[in-house]
């Protein structure tokens, strides 16, 4: 295999102290006080960064890494949703939110963040949005094994034959010319969705273990992505729901797609503290970032629920101008 699974006991060493020094140092007081002492065994446990953890850690995010960790230095993440939660297989399916072609994407400029970012800045942002988490330190064993992970499933890409590729392809999301129906998209709601995901979004816990996390994840409240995800986006919450959910069906219509989406996207979630920071040129927000300020003359609520046409029109005649 790669040079990945030769290199990483000395750096994981490293990485756990340095974890231990950044993180350690800011709680520890707190800690020391309010926190069992983390099980003998849950501290020796060796950590090796290897693409089969990386793989591990993107579906059992919440066991690893998740609030209910014995050890207070592996709780990196704010809710008890899995990676693969959204990535769905592993990150292995093709189509909306893959991350088989990931490799491709990076390093790239992310006007988020108004700056390049690689892989491990892309991971993070996730960390800190979809899971309401913590940034992973950019040498722990955690990262370097995700990062390995990601980069493995580019080949797996590339043995795949074009006519596998093309079969995989999730049904494409034609925005429809209208605001959002937030009414309609709770009719949606309880007739295709609320089998799995529960009256109050709440999802199903597996095994009722929460430190398994879910076996039907929550779509919004406490355990949910906050404010600040990708999912929180009305257009690309439609494309994913329209591709893939309900799971093993997605025989939704463009227009209950967006409607659930808005329905979704309206209830209570974790807050992200500083977001008026992203987007250092609010000219590169997406048109349904849901969060201001912005760039142009558009209401809040419109960039939130659409409709979006207008605003994709002000954008393009403005490139045109320039
Ligand atoms: C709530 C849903 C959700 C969860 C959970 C989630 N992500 Fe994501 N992820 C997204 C969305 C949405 C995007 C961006 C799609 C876009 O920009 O259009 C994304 C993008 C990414 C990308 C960039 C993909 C590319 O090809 O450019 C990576 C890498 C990634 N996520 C990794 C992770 C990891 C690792 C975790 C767990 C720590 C995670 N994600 C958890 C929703 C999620
Ligand atoms: C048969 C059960 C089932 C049904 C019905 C279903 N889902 Fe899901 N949904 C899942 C599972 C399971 C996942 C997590 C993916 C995984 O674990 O493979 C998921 C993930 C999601 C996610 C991303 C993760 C998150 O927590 O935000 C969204 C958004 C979502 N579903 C929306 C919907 C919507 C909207 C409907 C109705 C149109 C729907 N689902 C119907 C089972 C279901």
């Amino acid at each position: 295999m790669t040079t990945n699974d030769e290199r990483p006991d000395r750096r994981g060493l490293a990485a756990i102290v340095m974890v231990c020094i950044a993180v350690g140092a800011a709680v520890i007081g707190v800690t020391l006080s309010l926190v069992e002492r983390p099980a003998a065994e849950a501290r020796t446990t060796p950590v090796v960064a290897t693409e089969e953890y990386g793989r591990r850690l993107l579906r059992e995010t919440p066991e690893l890494l998740g609030q209910d960790h014995p050890d207070p230095e592996r709780r990196m993440i704010g809710n008890r949703l899995a990676c693969a939660s959204c990535h769905l297989d592993i990150g292995t399916e093709p189509g909306t939110l893959t991350l088989l072609q990931t490799t491709e994407h990076y390093p790239r400029f992310s006007g988020r963040q108004g700056t390049q970012t690689d892989i491990e800045d892309r991971i993070n942002e996730c960390m800190q949005r979809s899971m309401n988490g913590k940034p992973l330190p950019m040498d722990s064993p955690e990262m370097i094994a995700m990062a390995a992970y990601l980069r493995s499933l580019g080949s797996q890409y590339a043995a795949m034959g074009a006519s596998s590729k093309k079969a995989a392809e999730p049904a494409t999301f034609k925005t429809p010319n209208r605001r959002a129906d937030v009414v309609m998209g709770q009719v949606v709601y309880s007739t295709k969705c609320v089998a799995c995901h529960g009256n109050d979004g709440a999802g199903l816990l597996a095994t009722g273990d929460v430190r398994k996390g879910y076996l039907f994840p929550p779509l919004w409240g406490p355990d949910s992505f906050n404010d600040g995800a990708g999912m929180g986006r009305v257009l690309t919450a439609a494309r994913f729901i329209k591709a893939r959910m309900p799971l093993g069906k997605a025989e939704l219509t463009d227009d209950e797609a967006f409607d659930v989406a808005a329905f979704i996207n309206s209830k209570p979630r974790p807050e992200m503290p500083d977001l008026e920071k992203d987007y250092p040129d609010k000219s590169l927000k997406p048109i349904d970032n849901g969060y201001g300020p912005y760039a142009d003359p558009f209401p809040q609520d419109q960039h939130k629920y659409g409709p979006f046409a207008p605003i994709d029109d002000y954008y393009k005649a403005l490139k045109k101008a320039k």
